[in-house]
């Protein structure tokens, strides 16, 4: 019986090359969004289904996993991939904005590992892979909100890994940097900076330049980062962490080894030029 996995937020990125990428390794794949209208391409896929799901929303979450269990009768991975980027000032962004930016990158990510928590423990089996990022281990100025949902993202997982462990489900960490998808674009929510928050203005500027600059020139495609996804996901190991970029490799690297008046030194000299 072909393996099944359901992966969140699949309508365009890394998500999109995910549901892909397991579709042509011979998997069934439940390649859910928010709205499936938008799954050009993925709807015409042998051994595809296109649940709704709104990670925000449990009824969504609910009815979807239920429809992926009676299509192919089980799930072995689950990948949450689902999210998006506050920007702006902590300063700036309104209660709504921080809110949204929780609900949906960490506490959706929450919400979908535990609706599917039942079948993996009744099945001794599983994997759960979470997207997260370099962001999720380093910190940038106007990125506040977005580091925090990550950072949460990460220590939840940590966690998780040795609750999970001994019940034989795997946990696992994808953590790219900047890749070429919609992320900064349709997917990147603007704190206003109002008039006596401008003080701000011109390091959010450089900020956002940079990381497009970095997107642009170095960003590694959506391809190369579902390619760790598919190897974490099919790796009998318990490692829990992968990078999900040769330069995610390099950050990350530094993270490690340097101490942090030196790390954060040399992010605070290249948010400065
Ligand atoms: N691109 C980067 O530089 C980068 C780097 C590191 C990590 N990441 C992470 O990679 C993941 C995917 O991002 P991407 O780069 O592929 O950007 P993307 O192309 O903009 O994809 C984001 C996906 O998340 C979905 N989404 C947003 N809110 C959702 C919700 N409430 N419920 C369900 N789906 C929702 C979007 O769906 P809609 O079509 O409905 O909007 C879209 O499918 C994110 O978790 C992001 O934080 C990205």
């Amino acid at each position: 019986m072909a393996k099944s996995v359901l992966v969140t937020g699949s309508s365009s990125g890394i998500g999109k090359e995910v549901a892909m990428m397991f579709q042509r390794n011979g998997w069934n794949v439940a390649a859910s969004m928010r709205q499936p209208s938008r799954a050009v391409d993925l709807d015409r896929l042998d051994h595809m289904i296109i649940p709704q799901m709104d990670v925000t929303n449990e009824a969504t979450i609910q009815k979807a996993i239920k429809q992926t269990l009676k299509e192919f009768g089980q799930i072995d991975v689950l990948v949450n991939n689902a999210g998006y980027g506050l920007f702006g000032p902590a300063e700036a962004a309104t209660e709504e904005q921080i809110a949204r930016q929780m609900e949906t990158n960490f506490l959706g990510t929450v919400r979908v590992i535990r609706a599917v928590l039942p079948h993996f423990r009744e099945r001794g089996t599983g994997t759960i892979v979470n997207v997260t990022s370099v962001a999720g281990r380093l910190s940038s100025p106007m990125q506040s909100y977005y580091n925090a949902s990550k950072w949460a993202v990460e220590g939840f997982s940590e966690a998780l890994y040795h609750e999970l462990r001994p019940l034989g489900i795997r946990v696992k960490l994808v953590e790219p940097g900047p890749v070429r998808t919609d992320f900064l674009g349709r997917s990147l929510d603007m704190a206003k900076i109002e008039k006596d928050l401008s003080v701000y203005q011109s390091l959010s500027e450089r900020v956002l330049g940079k990381l497009r600059e970095m997107t642009e020139t170095s960003g590694a495609s959506p391809l190369q980062v579902a390619q760790v996804v598919y190897r974490a996901a099919t790796s009998r190991s318990w490692r829990l962490r992968y990078a999900g970029d040769k330069n995610a490799r390099l950050i990350l690297l530094g993270r490690r080894l340097l101490p942090d008046v030196i790390f954060l030194g040399i992010l605070r000299s290249v948010f400065s030029k």
